[in-house]
This record gives C-alpha cells, structure tokens and sequence, in this order.
C-alpha cells in the first residue's frame, strides 16, 4: 500500500499526484515511470515520473483524466491508499552535455518534461523548452520550467497567449533561429511526438520521444507495450520509454492505443452509471 500525499487538479483535465513512496523516490530518474493502481479491483496503469524528493520520500506525477482508472485516481485525497505503486521503472532518459537540447512538451509531458529539463541544464546544456497547450488556462508549471530552462517558449492555438502555432511549426521556428540544435526531446500524446519526429526529420535532428503504450506489468512479460524500432521488436517498458523518433512505426502505435477505446468507454460509462447514479 502507498500513501496520497497530495492529489490536485492543476487544470482542466490535468491532476498532478504525490505518493509517499520512500524507495521509489531514492532511485527515481528522468525519464521513468511507475505502475499504479488506484484500487484493488482496478488496471495497473502507467504514469510518467515528473518530480520526486528523496528526503520527504514522496514521487509526484501529473495524469490526464482518460478512462476509468483515472478518473477513480482524480478522486483520491491525501492519506488515501493505492495497493499497488512500483517503480521506479524504464531506462532512464540519456543525460549528459549535448550542447543546445530543444525540449517540447504538451498535456501530462508538462510536468513529465521537468525532470529532464533540470538535469540536462545542471549536465551544461542550453535548454531551450516548448510548451504546447491548446489555451491559455490548460497552462501549467510554466515558472518551474522556466527555472530551468534558458528559454521558454509557448506554443498554442490561443490568441491571449499571443500564438497560434502548433508544436512542430514552433520547433521548426526555433530551429531556424538558432545556430544549432543537438537534440530535441518530445514527450506528450502520441500525436504530438509524431508531429515532433516528422517536424525534425527534414532538419536531421536526432529526436528522442517517450512513449506511453498500454501497459500492465511494467517489466517485459506481458508484452501490452510492443512497438517497432528500428525495424526491431521492443517493449516500450523496458527497451524505453525512451526512443529515437525517428525509427518508430508509428502506424503500430496509433493502432495499438486504440485497441481498447470501445472497452474504455463501456467501462467509464458502467463506472459513473454505478458510482454517481
Ligand atoms: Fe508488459 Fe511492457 S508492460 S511487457
């Protein structure tokens, strides 16, 4: 069992969550996730790992409210109990001084981003960060990134934010400002980071996405994570989440996350049909 620490709603359709989980906080890096389950008869889901503090024992992330599973995680409140909290798990995000690191991120890779973020400027990089929002008020943690970040840019399709453009046409902007960019990290819907890869391909730069398939054991051994690489069959939970964009069959992927949108809906319908008659 695992202790809620905090359970809040950062903006529409957002939550950011905080558990108490010593042992998962000591060995937390960017780029990893963990499994929860928020209860005993629910699905093991996967959330990307976006803060943690060692000290305090506690691991935060941030969900997008999707199906049945998170929506009952939306309505945990602090010293609630989840039975079933593992992590941390995947390989964690490569850090080490590329030079300038273009960052861009949307929905629940806000918060996902951060970490990388600040361990890729403490490893001496320029850190340029993309915030992709459809409207000014799903905004979120945009001062923690800008404490880490050299710049922080925001792209929307909202006139209050002064920008109409959707993330690729942003880093395509960027890239065309700078003298350089080493690397772009995209993390985020898998529409985004598909966008991502196909804006950078033309510019030939290197472009690593997180990915965020179904998963259930969150280990290697059921195989609900399958993807493409490189030609090469890989489980997005322990091969990644990280992977080069470039190489992706993002067909398969597509497909793959909608194999359980029909189940999804029945699901979340039963559930609020049951629960708030
Ligand atoms: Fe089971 Fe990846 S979640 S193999």
């Amino acid at each position: 069992m695992a202790k809620i620490l905090d359970r809040r709603r950062l903006v529409p359709n957002l939550h950011l969550i905080e558990v108490h989980a010593p042992e998962v906080a000591k060995k937390s890096r960017p780029g990893q996730f963990v499994i929860i389950m928020p209860d005993e008869r629910g699905e093991r889901i996967p959330l990307s790992i976006a803060d943690w503090d060692p000290e305090k024992g506690s691991v935060t992330s941030v969900f997008l409210l999707v199906g049945t599973s998170t929506h009952k995680l939306s309505l945990l409140k602090p010293g609630d109990e989840v039975p079933v909290y593992v992590g941390p798990l995947g390989k964690p995000s490569e850090i080490e001084n590329f030079g300038t690191v273009l960052l861009a991120a949307g929905c629940f890779g806000i918060g996902a981003i951060y970490p990388l973020a600040r361990a890729l400027k403490k490893a001496g990089n320029r850190v340029l960060t993309i915030i992709d929002v459809k409207a000014n008020y799903l905004l979120y943690w945009e001062d923690k990134l800008k404490a880490v970040s050299d710049r922080v840019f925001i792209s929307a399709r909202d006139f209050a934010l002064e920008s109409k453009d959707y993330v690729p046409a942003k880093i395509e902007e960027v890239a065309r400002a700078e003298t350089k960019i080493d690397r772009v990290v995209a993390i985020g819907c898998t529409y985004l980071m598909y966008r991502c890869s196909e804006a950078t391909k033309p510019l030939g730069i290197k472009t690593i996405v997180s990915l965020n398939p179904v998963m259930v054991d969150g280990t290697g051994m059921c195989g609900a994570c399958r993807c493409t690489a490189g030609g090469q069959t890989k489980f997005a939970c322990v091969d990644g989440p990280d992977f080069d964009g470039h190489q992706l069959d993002w067909d398969e992927l597509f497909k793959r996350r909608k194999s359980y949108f029909d189940d999804e809906i029945r699901s979340l319908c039963y559930w609020e049909r049951t629960n708030f008659p």
